[in-house]
């Protein structure tokens, strides 16, 4: 078991493959936490009680330690609201009389061999019983009877705890929940810095990295997704970590919409985290008896710098958390018509795309935005999930044979959380758009969001879509999301649950996607939001890879590929090669090879050279596949900290093969370049497969590739790959 619980000192502990969590059932049942960091293997860990003593304005509890202890001045580990702890609360409950003091207090607990399912949301899930084991602590506020579940699942041979909460309302009036965080993790000092993902749309997940400071620090959404500009991830890293040294603690939100992860130091110089559902938007009702869960955050914890917490992290969700067919069966190489004809297709110009893409060795064309109701442009027809069949003359289905029958796959776009005011669907059903009583809608890219926290939309979008998909055997779908949520309101909530709407309306999207993944298993799901704009682990649960973002320029698209991978896998990026101009073709294809890889320009318009190149292109991807896809991912130069050249190597798990790539951004002021790479075996020989030289995994880890004198004009890149020699 990777739980126990010392009766006597009454610790929990927590042990992963490399790390050791703890906290321990303090007097008067407070929760306090001892520790979060490299294993050990002791288990009287009550040294590690740090707190403040009595402080003048910190209020104490006379029951405990004689009237020296403050929930203020301690690590609290899940801290409530209005109890004595003026720190960042991750629990606020406004009670039947009105106020909102919370005050939980340990009751009993339970520990069980696997993890439960979360219910009607993503989560890690196992492959085997054996892989983690849960521990449930209950605790309960005995004046108002809410009873607060923490629940932590613990892997055993993975640097991997997930968390989340769960609220029930034990008494006979009604609670409703203001605030409830899925994790609040306390930090002995303030010698972090704080690591997270900005940006905005086409200019996904930028790093920032900063030192934590006293007061509260914070990133969050609240635009109902979670958005192009702060991703559900944060980690903290002790001070100078690299790549490769120091230790970082990731934090990540299984989750798809409004959220916050806030960190606070506080007057003794200590460090709180909570991750959660943003507040700021949320509320929910908890009647008599009723049950509130909260989302799951995942925690990694690295003691090999910034790049062993990001393979953790692709290790746990390309095994835990990607589902279905496509989870390890090779992906189609695709061809997507967006960036090539935007809405100008018909059935002739696709299928001539069709059996271009097939001459060079792609398999697969996916019919991006344009093909449904009246279409042309993004004025109209969404929610009118029905063939235009002027421009697919003759049919869905007949098109879709046709590229069949030349051996190529097909996939088709979707929006289905959307509604145009310009379309059937809502003529017949205005009531249907997101909407509050009273209030024009602001627009976006002249579209409605549709409200998903119904029953009956949701029916309706799911019959549309079944009834297209049913008909046609189509191979492929991407599911895009192309405006954030305003005036947010559902016609059929009361006022008083009006606050749910958001989670209400996620909840939804996760239903309607479930009830797709079923009804078509074999279909690959990839997710979009106007690119990576709801590019977070929730997103991955239904969909095996999310379009990283609308920028296709291989030199923009390094800082998001980049900030993407600190803590998603290559294999979930959408990457495209596309017609941007900026650099050549090898250069888009070297940068686009890092994730799922696929073209997303007319390969009719394609010039011979370029068609030639492709058709290596094509066989490299195969090649790669599987060091790619599978592989651990170094990140050897970043572009958050050089302006001139990217690096980067995958290496496959058994260390048998590794690509190398780097890419000039713009042309270095000196020749000299050596560059060490990382994660080969020291002990075995590597043949480089473009010239038989020979080299030792310590050369090429310790001397390193000298690289002088290669290509080094703005946008010029180079792979090497190597592959051990027997
Ligand atoms: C936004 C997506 O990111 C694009 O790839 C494309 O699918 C368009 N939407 C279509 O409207």
């Amino acid at each position: 078991m990777a739980i126990s619980f010392n009766s006597e000192n009454r610790i929990f502990k927590l042990d992963t493959s490399n790390a050791t969590y703890a906290f321990q059932v303090f007097e008067a049942g407070y929760l306090i936490h001892l520790y979060y960091g490299a294993k050990i293997p002791d288990d009287n860990l009550a040294a590690f009680y740090y707190h403040g003593g009595f402080a003048s304005f910190s209020p104490s509890r006379w029951e405990v330690e004689n009237g020296n202890f403050s929930p203020d001045m301690s690590p609290m580990e899940y801290s409530t609201e209005g109890a004595g702890d003026f720190r960042l609360s991750a629990l606020a409950i406004r009670n039947a009389n009105g106020d909102n003091t919370t005050d939980v207090r340990y009751v009993s607990h339970k520990i069980i061999a696997g993890k439960p399912d979360l219910p009607a949301m993503p989560h890690l899930y196992l492959n085997s019983e054996g892989e983690a084991d849960t521990l449930e602590v209950l605790t309960e506020d005995a004046v108002t009877g809410a009873k607060v579940t923490l629940v932590y699942t613990v892997f055993r041979n993975k640097p991997v705890i997930t968390r989340h909460v769960r609220v029930e309302n034990g008494s006979d009036r009604r609670m409703d929940l203001e605030r409830i965080y899925s994790c609040c993790v306390e930090f002995p000092t303030m010698d972090y810095d704080m690591y997270h993902l900005y940006g905005r749309w086409s200019k996904e997940r930028s790093l920032q990295v900063r030192p934590l400071a006293h007061g509260i620090q914070s990133i969050c959404s609240k635009r109902g997704s979670s958005g192009h500009y702060h991703n559900p991830f944060v980690a903290l890293a002790t001070k100078n970590a690299t790549e490769q040294y120091g230790e970082a603690y990731g934090f990540n939100f299984v989750y798809s919409g409004n959220f916050a992860a806030e960190v606070e130091v506080d007057s003794s110089c200590s460090t709180r985290l909570i991750m959660g559902i943003n507040p700021e938007s949320f509320g929910w009702v908890l009647e008599p008896g009723s049950t509130f869960v909260s989302p799951e955050v995942v925690m990694v914890y690295s003691n090999e710098g910034l790049g062993g917490m990001s393979r953790a992290f692709h290790d746990v969700y390309r095994e835990n958390l990607v589902r279905g067919r496509w989870k390890t069966e090779k992906r189609p190489l695709l061809i997507n018509s967006w960036e090539a004809a935007f809405f100008d297709f018909d059935a002739e110009k696709l299928f001539a795309f069709a059996e271009r893409a097939k001459e060079m060795g792609i398999e697969m064309l996916v019919m991006d935005d344009g093909w449904f109701g009246k279409r042309d442009d993004d004025t109209t027809s969404l929610g009118d999930w029905f063939v235009n069949e002027k421009k697919l003359q003759g049919g869905l289905k007949s098109l879709v044979d046709r590229v069949h029958g030349i051996g190529m796959k097909f996939g088709i776009w979707y929006e289905p959380e959307m509604i145009s005011p310009e379309s059937e669907l809502y003529k017949a059903h205005p009531d249907w758009c997101v909407h509050v009583a009273n209030r024009a809608n602001s627009v976006a890219r002249h579209q409605y969001v549709i409200d998903m926290s119904r029953q009956d939309v949701r029916d309706n979008i799911f019959e549309q879509m079944y009834g297209v998909l049913s008909a046609t055997p189509v191979d492929y779908l991407k599911w895009d999301f192309n405006r954030n949520i305003t005036e947010a309101g559902s016609a059929l909530l009361p006022p008083e649950r009006q606050k749910e709407f958001f989670h209400r309306f996620v909840l939804g999207t996760y239903e309607l996607m479930g009830r797709l993944t079923e009804a078509f298993p074999d279909m690959l799901i990839e997710n979009c939001s106007g690119g990576g704009g709801r590019f977070d682990p929730g997103m991955f649960y239904y969909s095996p890879q999310i379009w990283c973002s609308d920028n296709t320029d291989p030199i923009e698209r390094l800082t998001i590929q980049f900030g993407s991978s600190l803590c998603y896998p290559g294999s979930c990026m959408g990457a495209h090669v596309s017609a941007c101009q900026r650099t050549d073709i090898d250069t888009r294809a070297n940068v686009a090879m890092w994730g799922t890889f696929g073209y997303e320009l007319d390969p009719c318009k394609l010039n011979e050279a370029d068609y030639e190149a492709v058709k290596v292109q094509v066989k490299e991807y195969h090649r790669y596949y599987n060091v790619t896809h599978n592989g651990d991912l170094y990140r050897l130069i970043t572009p958050f900290e050089n302006a001139h050249r990217a690096a980067w190597m995958f290496v496959s798990k058994d260390k048998s093969e590794a690509l190398f790539t780097a890419v000039v951004m713009r042309r270095p002021e000196y020749e000299a370049f050596f560059i060490r790479l990382q994660g080969l075996d020291p002990n075995a020989m590597y043949r480089d497969e473009a010239t038989g030289e020979v080299y030792s995994g310590a050369l090429l880890m310790n001397a390193g590739l000298n690289l002088t004198g290669t290509p080094i004009t703005d946008g010029s890149s180079f792979t090497k790959y190597f592959t051990i020699v027997k």
